[in-house]
């Protein structure tokens, strides 16, 4: 351990100097792969009975989107359970999480030595270091008090990264909304760390925690529905409830009623006192999705609701008075409804007090990276894999696709790719590759898409069913885009029905 002394005296310097938690955590790895001659290691935030990687080294780098649940991993359960450190032995059977994910290279972690930090702060556990090798007897010639040390220094680092955030967050006066949180069962976590996502983060943290309506813009896929959630969980209502309400799916002639509730004998079929969405979230929040598709009539009464906070149940001459807040989402650009007189300027201008624009895919730069890691991981708990390992060159037709069914797309070509995989080679360790991906490094621009129908299905001889779909898929969504994003438009531009466009479009799973 002489050697490596002035190593740890850096780390211990490093705890007090302006680093960010990002760069000293970096430093942490780097100087732990040097000073145990390691081939990957990992520093994991544990919250939830889940570790997310907060930096990792010498792992493949979808590794920090993914999030392990240690139900799922025998090995990180030993790490969590254990209160001091763990030696696996070389010849463990145990899983390895990362077996597979070792940065380029293609051998499987069977045979090699394996340990784990738990990192505790007064008796409670907030994370572990893990630390691999492939050669079985690396580790050997540490002591356990050498690995105690760097479990400190570790421990050390990370506590006050948590401490300092929750100071920075105090003025916002909530502590949910640390980028180091992360919530249990991933309802609301949202996977990204690209300027845009932080930008996003920022502008839910300033709003959430106030009265103000929200409205939530972007392009199908992109996580409204997320940003809604988060809303609410970071708002002093979010121990009451979130009523989700799709304008979209409301028949006009249920829609009332579904909002504002009715009497009995209100009409026919009103059988006994009804509540509607509005007095179920009272004191909580009402999401109201796909606001764009409300008709006329109803944004009247909504709008009445907001100016004067009361309600009536149809067939009620009574007000009840109601305390909801109101976020909204919609795909359309609502200003130009406005223009054409589909939407109320009056309702739009209550609800777009704080406008929140949620930027596509293709705006976040490497967070596709870390995404794939997560959707990937997932699917291998679906399919009952042990290892699930993303090539390079997979990683590469991925970042260079422009996603226009954006998140959602991309968690269906992961699952759909996990088990193309699964099917082709009934192996438990599943590795896509660009193979298994039925997307094209050539659409990221609107020339090169035209460019795709002559000249890739030459050079790519696949049977005549996906060639046909692929063409199809293409075509619709060239043609979506050309008529800003309207299905009604483009299943006309096509000469259509609008309903078979529907079902073209789920089928080939450009749209849910
Ligand atoms: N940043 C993210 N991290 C992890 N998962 C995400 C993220 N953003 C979106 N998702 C997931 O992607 C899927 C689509 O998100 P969501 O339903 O919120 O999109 P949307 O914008 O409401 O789409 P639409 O306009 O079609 O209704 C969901 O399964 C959601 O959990
Ligand atoms: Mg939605």
């Amino acid at each position: 351990m002489k050697n490596i002394k002035d190593e740890w005296v850096q780390i211990a310097l490093d705890l007090t100097s302006g680093l960010s938690s990002r760069d000293r955590f970096e430093r942490l790895l780097s100087t732990i792969r040097h000073a145990l001659k390691c081939d990957a290691s990992a520093l994991l935030l544990f919250k939830n009975q889940y570790f997310s990687p907060l930096a990792t080294n010498g792992l493949d780098s979808d590794v920090i989107g993914r999030r392990f649940a240690i139900s799922q991993h025998p090995r990180l359960e030993a790490i969590a359970r254990a209160g001091d450190i763990v030696r696996f032995p070389s010849d463990s059977d145990l899983p390895d999480p990362y077996d597979g994910l070792i940065a380029n290279e293609e051998r499987q972690l069977q045979v090699h030595s394996c340990i784990g930090l738990p990192l505790m702060v007064n008796e409670r556990l907030i994370g572990a270091v893990t630390i691999d090798a492939f050669d079985p007897t690396q580790f050997d010639k540490f002591t356990n008090k050498e690995l105690r040390i760097i479990s400190a220094l570790a421990s050390t680092s990370l506590h006050t990264a948590l401490l300092m955030e929750k100071l920075e967050n105090q003025s916002g006066e909530n502590s949910n909304n640390s980028s180091f949180e992360r919530s249990s069962d991933n309802s609301v976590e949202m996977i990204g760390e690209s300027l845009a996502m932080q930008e996003l983060q920022a502008n839910i943290n300033a709003v959430a925690n106030t009265e103000l309506s929200v409205l939530i813009t972007g392009e199908t896929g992109v996580g409204k529905e997320l940003v809604a959630s988060a809303l609410h969980q970071r708002s002093s209502r979010s121990q009451q409830n979130l009523v989700y309400l799709n304008c979209a799916a409301l028949p006009e002639s249920v829609a009332e009623s579904e909002l504002f509730g009715h009497v009995k004998g209100a009409f026919t079929g009103a059988i006994s006192n009804r509540k509607g969405k509005f007095e179920s979230a009272d004191n909580g929040t009402l999401f109201l999705d796909e606001i764009g598709e409300l008709s006329l009539a109803l944004q009247a009464k909504l709008l009445r609701v907001l100016q004067y906070g009361d309600i009536q149940r149809i067939g009620d001459d009574n007000h009840i008075k109601v305390n909801t807040r109101i976020i909204a989402a919609t795909n359309k650009t609502l200003s130009d409804e406005v223009k054409n007189g589909d939407f109320r300027a009056d309702l739009y201008h209550r609800l777009s007090v704080f406008p929140i624009f949620v930027p596509p895919l293709r705006e976040r730069g490497n967070d596709v990276t870390l995404l794939v890691g997560y959707f990937a991981e997932k699917s291998r708990i679906k399919l009952g894999a042990t290892s699930i390992r993303i090539t390079p060159e997979a990683i590469t037709l991925l970042n260079e696709y422009s996603w226009p069914g954006n998140i959602r797309e991309l968690e269906h070509v992961i699952s759909r790719a996990a088990v193309l995989s699964r099917a082709q080679h009934y192996d438990s360790d599943l590795v896509l590759t660009p193979a298994h991906f039925l997307i094209k490094k050539e659409e990221k621009t609107e020339k090169n898409i035209t460019h795709q129908t002559d000249d890739s299905q030459a050079e790519n001889t696949k049977d005549l069913r996906s060639a046909t779909d692929e063409f199809q898929a293409n075509l619709i969504k060239k043609t979506y885009q050309e008529q800003h994003q309207n299905w009604a438009a483009t299943a006309r531009a096509l000469q259509l029905d609008t309903g078979n466009l529907h079902r073209l479009a789920k089928r080939l799973n450009l749209k849910d």
